[in-house]
Order: C-alpha cells, then structure tokens, then sequence
C-alpha cells in the first residue's frame, strides 16, 4: 500500500477503505509517513469529505491507535464533556467545579487551542505552577480523591490524535465534520466515561458556521457514542458572539474565576449551567431543571470556588489567585481599540477576534510556537450594545508590542458598527440525543 495512492483516491473524491485508514493512521504514528502526505490527504478529506462508514472507521482506529484508559477504580456515573471549540470559551472551568462540587466525577482531559480557537490546557497552564501533565496514577488518584483532575491527554491517548490535531491547526483543515467528529469522539471513546456531552458550537466563532452543518456535526457524535455504548448528548449552543468578554488564557481563567463567585458574565454563566445540568442528568441526579437548580446553587454557595481552588492545589498550582489575579502577572503592553463612529455594534466576527488574540501570542502560529498566557483581548463592549465615537470597544493585552498592528487591522475586519442593533438569538439553539433533535 502506498500513501501516494491513499491521498490521489481522497483528492479524486472515492471512498477509502478501513485499511487504507489504518495504514495512513499507522503510519503517521510510527512516523513512516512524513507530515507533508498526511497534510496533502487531510487536505483531500477536507474538500471531498468522508462519508459516514469512513468516519466511524477513522473514529475507531484513532481510538485504537494507543491506550484506553480504565475509569472503573472511581466510583460513580462518569460524565465526560467536550466542545467542538470556540473563542473565549472557558465553560469546562466553571461546570467541571460544579460538577464535581456536586458529588459527579469529573476525569476530564482536554486539548490546546486549536486555530483560532482556545484549549482548556493553555488557560490551566497560564496559573502559575499548575501542572496539566499527570500520569494515568495521579490523574484516577486525584479524582478519587478531591472528585475532580483535568489534564492533558495523559500517556498514550489517542496519539493519532495528538499529531492530526496540531497538523489540522497548522494546515487550515479543521473546520472538517468528519475530522472534527472523529477527534473529538476517538478521544471520549478512549477516555473511559460512561457518557458524553457535547458542546457543540454555532455561528462565526465556531469551526461549524451554520446550524445546519452544527446538527450535522452534532447527530454525527451523538450516532457514534450510542453505536460504541456510551449515552451522548450533545447542546448546540451560540458562537456567533464569544463568550463572555476575555479571550487570552490568563484572562478567561480569571473571568471563570469571576463567574464562580457569581459575578461573571451572563451569557457565560447560562451555557456553563446548562451544559453542566445535562451532565448531571445524566449522571442520574434529577430531572434537567432540578440539575440546573443545583448548578446554580453551586455557584451561590461558594461550593464550586472551593472545587476549583482545590483541583489547583492539587495539581501543584498557586491557588491564592483565585482572591488575587495580580499574581498571574501582568501584560506589559495594553493598547486600546476604539470605535471610529458612534452606532450600534451589528455584529463581530468572533473568529477574527480568536485570530486577532493569537496574533497578540495567545495561541499558537506554528506547532512549535509558544503560547504568552497574558496576552489576549478584553471586550468592553459586544453585540448589540451602542457605543460613541472614540469609545473603548475592545483593549488588547500582549508582551510584545510588535504585534499590535497587526491585531488592530484584524479587529477592523472583526467589528462592524452600523445604525440598528442587530435580533438577539438564544445562547442555547438545540438538543440532540438518540431521541431526536429539539430546536429552541
Ligand atoms: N476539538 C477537538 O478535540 N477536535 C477537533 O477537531 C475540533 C475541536
């Protein structure tokens, strides 16, 4: 079998084989197949597409591709949740506390930022001395322990995953239904949970910009958890706004941290609360109301914080900056973006505004990049809202001025300003489990 074949078939548009899947899997892998065929064939898949039996082999193999990790010695229901990826979505750091505050074990494993988008790992990184490398041991103790661990992926979790994934970011073939359902569904499957939610973003921030193609990416991860046994549900929820106000890894933590103590931005607070009562219903707790009252309940009486403060201790970080931000340090360089006319704000391009707090060095430019944990953008206004000429819309924070410039030409392609504020959507679009699909 030859690579050069595999990706010819895909870029003529044919079906390729479980076989073929495996040996480009395999091989990337074991690193016989240079990044260069692998970035040519997802290229391929991403212009041709896979068709259901492609993705659920791709799915499988990835899974396979390296250990499986065994969740049994915790006691409990274990929900496992993920995001198909957004711009300041920092939702896993307010729900997986209240989760866990709750008595649900959180075993959570999340990834690094991905295109423009964040990852759960580079925001825990930017809390000083917080450690997100566990091995297998210290990841399953620590949830039997204190009840919540998140983590990178720990040993050898899907490692198909691991090098597709930082070549998807680099290559401009992530927003792919197939490519995205198989990563994220190879990584649950192999995680251990014996249920799976789904966050599943909408709108410009997202990898999936409409809600078609979002339902579509959602019944494509639902189908594959419940063909492999394990209950999924997925939420679509609204990326056509970030969520809530920071976007940078040291700036969404602290605003997680904000909402934890009840005083963080609303719409925040809503998808976080939502997504954690799905994962409580499932873990059997009450009916998707009554888990939503506990949710907030956990956040009124301070429960939640104190999950949260005890995960950091445990994983070797400073907690004292959950009482004191200062000590995540500063951004040398502030630089504040304002608007050129007065009028409403009729709409932002939130993948321009992720693209923008990368370029500031929140995210990462290549796979060897470092990432700056303070640099990012704080918006001082969002959709809908009016502002006047010469008002703060949006302040940039970053370590290197050199890429000021460069950030402000982004944001000018980001927000557009017009005389009408534009209809308000819900933040929670749709349901999708076995039953069925639930529009709002
Ligand atoms: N999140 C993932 O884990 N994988 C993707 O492909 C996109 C978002």
């Amino acid at each position: 079998m030859r690579m050069y074949d595999i990706i010819e078939k895909k870029r003529d548009g044919l079906e390729i084989s479980y076989e073929e899947i495996q040996f480009f899997i395999k091989g990337y892998c074991e690193g016989t197949i240079p990044d260069y065929q692998v970035s040519a064939l997802l290229m391929a898949v991403f212009i041709r597409g896979m068709n259901e039996k492609e993705t659920a082999f791709l799915t499988e193999i990835m899974a396979n591709s390296g250990d499986q990790i065994d969740l049994t010695p915790i006691e409990g229901i274990k929900v496992d949740k993920h995001s198909t990826g957004g711009v300041g979505d920092k939702t896993t750091l307010v729900l997986a506390p209240i989760v866990a505050a709750l008595g649900v074990p959180v075993a959570k494993m999340s990834g690094r930022g991905l295109g423009h988008t964040g990852g759960t790992i580079d925001k825990l990184e930017s809390i000083p001395g917080f450690k997100t490398s566990l091995s297998m041991g210290e990841f399953i103790e620590q949830v039997k322990d204190v009840g919540i661990a998140v983590a990178g992926q720990t040993g050898n979790l899907v490692p198909a995953d691991k090098k597709l994934y930082a070549l998807r970011d680099v290559t401009a073939t992530v927003n792919n239904i197939s490519l995205i359902a198989s990563s994220i569904m190879s990584k649950k499957i192999a995680s251990g949970a014996n249920k799976i939610v789904l966050d599943v973003k909408t709108g410009s921030g997202a990898f999936m910009k409409t809600m078609e193609d979002s339902i579509a990416l959602a019944k494509a991860m639902v189908d594959i958890g419940e063909r492999v046994g394990r209950e999924t549900a997925a939420i679509v929820t609204d990326m056509d706004i970030p969520l809530g106000n920071a976007i940078g890894n040291a700036l969404e933590v602290m605003e997680a941290m904000d909402t934890l103590k009840g005083k963080g931005p609303k719409d925040l607070e809503e998808v976080s609360l939502n997504i954690a009562a799905k994962m409580l219903e499932l873990a059997g707790l009450g009916s998707y109301e009554e888990c939503r009252r506990l949710s907030s309940r956990a956040i009124e009486n301070g429960s939640a914080l104190a999950k949260f403060t005890q995960m950091i201790e445990k994983q070797g970080g400073d907690s004292a900056v959950t009482g004191n931000y200062s000590l995540f340090g500063n951004a040398s360089v502030i630089y504040e973006f304002v608007s050129p006319i007065e009028g409403y704000i009729e709409k932002m391009k939130t993948d321009l505004l992720g693209t923008a707090s990368v370029i500031l060095g929140a995210g990462r430019e290549t796979k060897e990049s470092a990432i700056d944990p303070l640099a990012g953008i704080i918006l001082s206004k969002k959709t809908g809202m009016h502002v006047k000429k010469g008002e703060v819309i949006i302040r940039l924070y970053t370590n290197d001025s050199g890429k000021i410039a460069e950030a402000v030409k982004v944001l000018e392609r980001a927000v557009h300003i017009g005389a009408k504020p534009p209809q308000e959507r819900p933040l929670i679009l749709a349901y999708i489990d076995k039953k069925g699909i639930t529009v709002n």
